[in-house]
This record gives structure tokens, sequence and C-alpha cells, in this order.
């Protein structure tokens, strides 16, 4: 049996309805980071990232694809993973929102909540999009218009099942009041009391019937449940609530904290914990809502194209300058900015001439006075106190800053080590001991003090750039890697090699790299543009509308139609043009079979000079569209009925 203590800490499950950005990486970093914290000073984590698949707009975009959507999500999640891996995201669980167990769960917590008076049926009006089959609330709108195509909207009202969310809001406001720590940052906090749950709270509509990408209501089959019950159970059916087996949920329930972005914040801390009130369970102890990452004062998003693709960066400049901008640059609960040229030089400054440089030289040192074997220290002096109290008080900074989730503040701290550690190499000069050997004991002693703060130092960053902190063990040989081995400046054992290895953040030409990047994206905008819009033929030159005029296209309908002999292209076809008959010879037969154009009507260039095809007449041509590769090809035909012979113009 272990005696760990839980922790349980969740990011949201993300929409994969286009790849993820660098503002989503950023959640996912930043809770990875605190429960790799936490497994180092041994608590039993369960860290908890999955994706929230249903819905209209999955369904859509599948639709535009001409994929199912279980195919089009499968492939985003699958990259959604991808990513995770090389931002060396270490989550416990990944759940999806179509696996069985979540949806049987979704269904029988949909079922117990109608069945015990929670739920009930009512209507849900809204503006419809006849076009797009779609429902819009009035604040969705744009310009009073359909946001997705802009067209002109109606007022409709359709069937839907409501959540009674003003039930427990009392329950709700004097939770929040009990319990100071529910709703981080504070200034949340009360945004959710004053413009949400004071005012009074409406009821939440929780299904619909205007599409079927979703979780079906089993009880009314034509309804689906609308995002957020089935999206905010996640946290409990990843666990196995409701489920066979719920040893976890009795584990890790309730949650230590859910990491969320800002603008879901309310969903989180007002309908989430009502239907936990509403199903007899506990209350997650912490909700903490971080800011929006922004390029250069706006908010990233897919449509203005400014978004930073964290693949681009992680390529070119690694996972762990990447991570460490996320988690440094940003201010925990606050908007931050990412850009380019400040990141570039974080790396340099920080990464490169502060730790990197660090290593290298402890190390290099080593090798070159001691053959590259660690001394014992056994020549201290009073000016090594201030280097090892700050290395040995680290542990005891850093349980406090990620009890407070503040994730910039911890590395501050272990930086503030690392600078002590450089100060000190120009305070002991070590080259100037070496000249005199009879310092060489202190000299050892010196060398030892730096590999030791490092090794401090590399156990803590494991949490935070668990490669960097990888690649300095590696170098140092440490042995000594767990949260206790810190507790005292003492865990290096003398008489190790080291082994001297690459430079762990080589220095970035800065003018280069922005240049690089830009072309990067240039190329990366270019790419997904031509992917979205294939390149159509250049236009012919232009004509007037005489020349146009001069052409007759006629409605006629196919009364014959048969394979023209010792040919496998063409077919002749009888139609009628008004009374008159006519035989054309048409090269189609790779697409249509001669039953599937008996009776159809077509459209016919009815004044193009005859020609005999295969020997056989042809008087006029049929109007057809193809694709560029000739692989498909469709005979061009009317919207409504017209007699045969109506001129087309
Ligand atoms: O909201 N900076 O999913 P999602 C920082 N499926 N964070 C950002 C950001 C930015 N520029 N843009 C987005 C959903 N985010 C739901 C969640 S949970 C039960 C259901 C954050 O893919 C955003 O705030 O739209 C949210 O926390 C997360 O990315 C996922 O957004
Ligand atoms: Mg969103």
């Amino acid at each position: 049996m272990s005696e760990k203590k839980p922790f349980y800490i969740t990011t949201p499950i993300y929409y994969p309805s286009a790849k993820l950005h660098i503002g989503n990486t950023y959640t996912t970093v930043a809770a990875d980071a605190i429960a790799r914290f936490k497994r180092l000073q041994g608590y039993d984590v369960f860290f908890l990232t999955g994706s929230d698949e249903h819905g209209q707009k999955i369904q859509r975009i599948a639709e535009k694809e001409g994929v199912t959507p279980k195919q089009y999500v499968d492939k985003i999640v699958a990259g959604i993973k991808d990513l995770w891996k090389m931002m060396n995201i270490s989550y416990d669980k990944f759940i999806r929102t179509t696996d069985d167990y979540h949806v049987e769960t979704v269904q029988k917590i949909f079922k117990q909540l109608y069945d015990q008076g929670d739920i009930y049926k009512g209507s849900y009006e809204g503006w419809y999009c006849t076009p797009c089959e779609s429902f819009w609330t009035e604040t969705q709108l744009q310009d009073g218009k359909c946001p997705d195509c802009g067209r002109p909207v109606e007022k409709t009202k359709e069937e839907a099942y409501f959540f009674k969310m003003s039930k427990y809001a009392d329950k709700l406001i004097k939770y929040i009041e009990d319990h100071p720590h529910f709703i981080q940052p504070e200034s949340r906090k009360n945004e959710m009391l004053n413009n949400f749950l004071r005012p009074g709270l409406q009821d939440l509509c929780i299904s619909r019937t205007s599409f079927n990408w979703g979780i079906p209501v089993t009880f009314d089959e034509k309804h689906v449940i609308y995002v957020w019950i089935d999206a905010l159970s996640n946290y409990i059916t990843a666990l196995g609530y409701g489920g066979s087996n719920d040893e976890d949920f009795k584990k890790y329930w309730p949650c230590d904290v859910h990491l969320v972005g800002k603008d879901i914040i309310r969903f989180h801390t007002i309908y989430w914990p009502i239907m936990l009130m509403a199903l007899g369970l506990e209350l997650p102890k912490q909700v903490f809502g971080h800011g929006w990452l922004l390029v250069d004062g706006g908010k990233m998003s897919k449509s203005k194209g400014n978004v930073v693709d964290p693949v681009l960066l992680v390529n070119h400049f690694g996972t762990d300058p990447v991570r460490y901008y996320l988690l440094h640059e940003i201010p925990f609960g606050a908007d931050g900015l990412f850009n380019n040229e400040i990141f570039i030089k974080k790396i340099n400054s920080d990464l490169a001439n502060d730790l990197g440089n660090l290593v290298s030289r402890t190390v290099a040192m080593i090798e070159k006075y001691f053959d590259g074997v660690i001394q014992a220290p056994t020549a201290k002096e009073e000016l090594d106190n201030e280097l090892i109290d700050l290395a040995i008080g680290l542990p005891g900074k850093l349980d406090a800053d990620i009890k407070d989730l503040k994730i910039p503040e911890a590395l501050d701290h272990i930086w503030d080590v690392i600078k002590r550690a450089n100060k000190y190499i120009d305070e002991t000069t070590p080259w100037v001991l070496a000249k005199d050997a009879s310092k060489k004991e202190r000299l050892g002693t010196v060398l030892y003090n730096l590999v030791e703060s490092l090794r401090i130092v590399s156990v803590v960053l494991s949490a935070f750039l668990p490669d960097t902190s990888e690649k300095i063990n590696a170098q140092l040989n440490v042995e000594a890697s767990s949260w206790e081995s810190i507790a005292s400046f003492d865990g290096t054992r003398a008489g190790t090699k080291v082994n001297k290895g690459e430079v762990i953040f080589p220095r970035i030409d800065v003018d280069k790299a922005i240049d690089e990047l830009n072309k990067l994206k240039e190329e990366q905008m270019k790419k997904a543009a031509g992917a979205e819009a294939p390149k159509a033929k250049p236009i012919k030159p232009e004509v007037t509308i005489e020349d146009f005029e001069k052409l007759d296209f006629r409605i006629v309908k196919v009364l014959e139609c048969e394979p023209v002999k010792k040919s496998n292209k063409l077919l002749k076809l009888k139609v009628d043009l008004g009374g008159e008959e006519r035989q054309v010879v048409s090269g189609i037969s790779k697409f249509y079979k001669p039953e599937e154009l008996i009776g159809k009507s077509v459209i016919l260039v009815a004044n193009l000079k005859p020609v005999k095809l295969r020997g056989e007449l042809s008087q006029g041509m049929i109007l057809c569209a193809s694709d560029d590769a000739d692989s498909k090809l469709f005979a061009a035909t009317i919207e409504g009925e017209l007699p045969t012979g109506s001129i087309v113009r």
C-alpha cells in the first residue's frame, strides 16, 4: 500500500477543430510543470488532459472535408498527442469524449439529473440560419447576420432540455465565500460573484436537436447533449466515476486544481460546481483561470492568421526553450505576450549565458584541473555560505511558489541560485587558485560547491525543463536526484567523474533567427492557403456580351443513350429539344452509365457546328464540369423543372 498523498490536476479538454497553437500549449505546459513538481515531491499525481470532440462545429468541418466526424477528430487528436509528446507532457491519461465509458456515464448523469427534477424540457429561442442549418444566440450574431455565412437569420424556437441552475445558486455563493481559494486569481472570483451569481442565474440549455454529432439523450433520441454537460463530466468519467471500476475516482476526487483559460472560468466555477452539487459530489479544491497569450497586442486567433505554431518553434529551437518562455515570461494568471525577439533574447540570456555557461565552465574546470574527477569539499570558507544557503533554501521556496501556482516566481528562485553560482566563480577565481599548488584543496572545494549547486538546480529543473535537467545530470554524472537529496548540500559524491558534453544551449544570432522564423511562417501560411484553396486555371481572354450571345444553350431531355461502338469514351445520346430530336455524342462514358442519363434534363450547346465522331453525327455538345485531374465529372443541370427547349443564358 502506498501512503503517497494523491494530487489531481487537469487541463481543459481541447476542441479538435484545428491544430493547436501556442496559447493552447501554454495551459498544458503549465499543468505539466506542476504535475512534475508534485511527483518530485512524492505526491501520487494524476494528470489529465484530453479532447472535447462533439458539437456542430466539428460536424460541419468534417462534412466540408468529406469525412465522418469520427474520422476527422481521429486525425486531429493524433496530431494533438504528437504535440504533447513533442512538448514533453507527462499526462497520466488522455480522455476523448468519444470514448465509450465517457459516453455511457454522461448518459447516466443526464438521466439521473432528469429523474431527480434538475433537468426539464423547454424551448430554446434563438436565431436560425436556414442555409447553414444552425442556431445562434443574439450575442453570436454579427451585425444581426449569421456569423458563418453573413446571410440573414430568422427568430426560431427549438425544443431543448434545460438545467435548473438557479436552484443551487445560493448554496454556491456560500461555498465560494467560505472557500477563498476555490476561484483563483482573486479578481476572477469577484467577477463570477458580481457579474453572474448575485444578479441571478439563468437556466442552462443542455441539449440540441439541430445536429447529431453528440451524445444522444437515452430517453429522447432526437436530442444530443450539448457541450458543457458532456465536456465538464470528463473530469470524473476519466477517473471511472459511474463505471464498473471507480477506484481512481475514490482516490483522486475532489480535484486539486482545474487549470483553465479565462474564457471558460465561468463554466468551471458556476456550471460545473452546480452539476457536482446536483450529483451529490464534492467540489474541486481550486479552479485557476490563466490569462491570454497575446501576439503583439492582440489575442491569437485562427481567423486573424496570427497564431504561433508551437511545432515550428520546437523544431527550430528545441522543446525546453519554448517551455521556458511559456513558464517564465507569462505572468501566471495575467495576459502575456509571445514575441519572437524576446523569445530568442531570453534563450541567449537566461538559458545560454546563465545556465548553459555555468554547466560548461564547471565541467571544463574539473576536467582541466582534476582530470574530470570531483574532489571532496575539504577546504570550506566563510565565502561559500551565501551560495550554499541559497541552494539549500531553494526547495522550501519552490514548495511555497507551486502551492500558490506561482510558476514564473519559482523559475526566478531557481535562477537566483544559478546567478549566485556564476558570481561565486567570479569571486573565487578558480583559474587563479589553479596557479598555486597550495590552493589545490580549496580549488577542489570551490568546484565541488559549484557541482552540488548545479545538482540541486537540476533536480528541481526536472519539473520545468526535463530534457535540460537530464543533460545536466549526464554531464555531472550525478546519482542523487530525489527531492530528499536536495535537503542538504552533500548529495554529490566525491570521486565521481564528470562527462564533458555538448553545449546545452548554443547562442543564437538574433537577427538571423528572426528572419528564419518569419520565412518559415510565411511558407507555412502559403502552404495552408494553398491547401485550402486549390489554384484555379487561368481565365481565358475577355469576350463581349455580343460574343456570348452568339451561343445558344438549351434545356434538353435525354430520351435514349448507348455506348458508341469501338469507343470506350463516347456515349451516343438522343435528346428532346422541345419537339425536335437531336443526336449528340459525348465523351463521358467513364462517368455515366447510359441508364443513369436517360430521363435527365441537361444543357446543350445547340448551335455548335455538327461534327462526326467515330462515324456518328453529333449535333451539339452537353455541358459538363470536371476537376483538374479529370477524375470527377458531372453534367450541368438546372435547379428546377422547365420545358425542354428552354433557353439558358
Ligand atoms: O474551451 N492564450 O476548448 P478550446 C491562452 N473544449 N490560452 C488560450 C488561448 C490563448 N491565446 N486560446 C485558447 C474549450 N486558450 C473547451 C474546454 S473543458 C471541460 C472544455 C485556452 O480548445 C482556452 O482558454 O477552445 C482554454 O482553456 C483552452 O485553450 C482550450 O480551448
Ligand atoms: Mg475556445
